[in-house]
């Protein structure tokens, strides 16, 4: 089994952190698909918290392609709206636990607000898959977008995290401000639980094709987003999580009914009636 696939199973729900686990396996999906396309290049994100999402693309990525993060860390005044809290102790912890080391992993521990195209490109070239998950205000959001915009190769993706949280508006008001420029090269391809998506315009119709046709993944529907066609991941699952699984299994057996009774019994014990 890959390291990726172990930790897609066993890692990314023990890490403190913001990830659906639908979302997960659907990144490391689009990892899949970059690379039987032969698409190579540097992984990384802005914002890694514990690095739920960060381990991931890690692992995703191959020996020969370097991983970036970059977060305010212990400096959390620079973290203006408060969205998570990255802990670089904790960070490197997990990356030992599910990567073996840290070996291959830059970290810019600043405000990605100052930092510049080139403090990412002089780590590992140009960029395929990247994560914007930092801070959560219009500045950060539309900031974010340029600077992983400058340094993004043509067939890169972008996953921007909360642009439908509620909870996280302004982060849709600064994409939105990013998307309306007619310079900026990234627009929509995919939503999946809590992200969307972003590819160049001439690789829309690729990635969302290859999506259909080489992962698991079926859209619920296909919308528009400023022009471009957008594939909708609901719940994007194709395999229930491991404990479903087991539980599920258990009951089509053979001790399936004796299991189910048991349950009845203890229930009406507990007084659950
Ligand atoms: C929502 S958390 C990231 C969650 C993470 N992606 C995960 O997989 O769980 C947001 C992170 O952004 C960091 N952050 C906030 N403002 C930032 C800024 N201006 N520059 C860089 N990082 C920032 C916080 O320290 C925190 O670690």
């Amino acid at each position: 089994m890959r390291q990726l696939d172990r930790y897609l199973l066993f890692g990314v729900r023990r890490i403190d952190g913001w990830l659906h686990p639908d979302t997960a396996e659907f990144i490391a999906a689009i990892s899949d698909v970059q690379h039987r396309a032969g698409h190579h290049g540097a992984v990384g994100e802005i914002g890694v918290h514990h690095g739920k999402l960060f381990i991931l693309l890690r692992l995703a990525a191959d020996s020969d392609e370097q991983a970036f993060v970059i977060d305010v860390f212990e400096n959390q005044v620079l973290n203006v709206d408060g969205s998570g809290h990255g802990d670089q102790k904790i960070l490197q912890d997990n990356l030992i636990r599910w990567c073996g080391s840290t070996a291959g992993v830059s970290i810019i521990a600043k405000s990605s607000l100052i930092v510049a195209p080139a403090d990412i490109i002089s780590i590992g070239g140009k960029v395929r898959l990247a994560s914007i998950d930092g801070g959560h205000t219009a500045e950060c959001a539309y900031s974010d977008l340029k600077l992983i915009d400058a340094v993004m190769h043509d067939y890169g993706i972008i996953a921007l995290d909360d642009y439908f949280n509620e909870d996280w508006p302004d982060v849709s008001t600064g994409a939105a401000r990013y998307l309306l420029e007619s310079d900026t090269r990234f627009r929509p391809f995919a939503v999946a639980p809590n992200k969307l998506f972003l590819a160049t315009e001439e690789f829309n119709d690729f990635y969302r094709a290859k999506l259909a046709s080489e992962t698991p993944f079926k859209a619920a529907k296909t919308s528009e987003m400023f022009g471009m066609k957008v594939d909708v991941f609901r719940g994007a699952h194709v395999a229930p999580p491991v404990g479903t699984f087991v539980l599920q299994t258990l009951r089509a057996s053979a001790i399936g009914p004796y299991l189910l009774a048991a349950k009845g019994l203890l229930n009406q014990r507990l007084g659950r009636g």
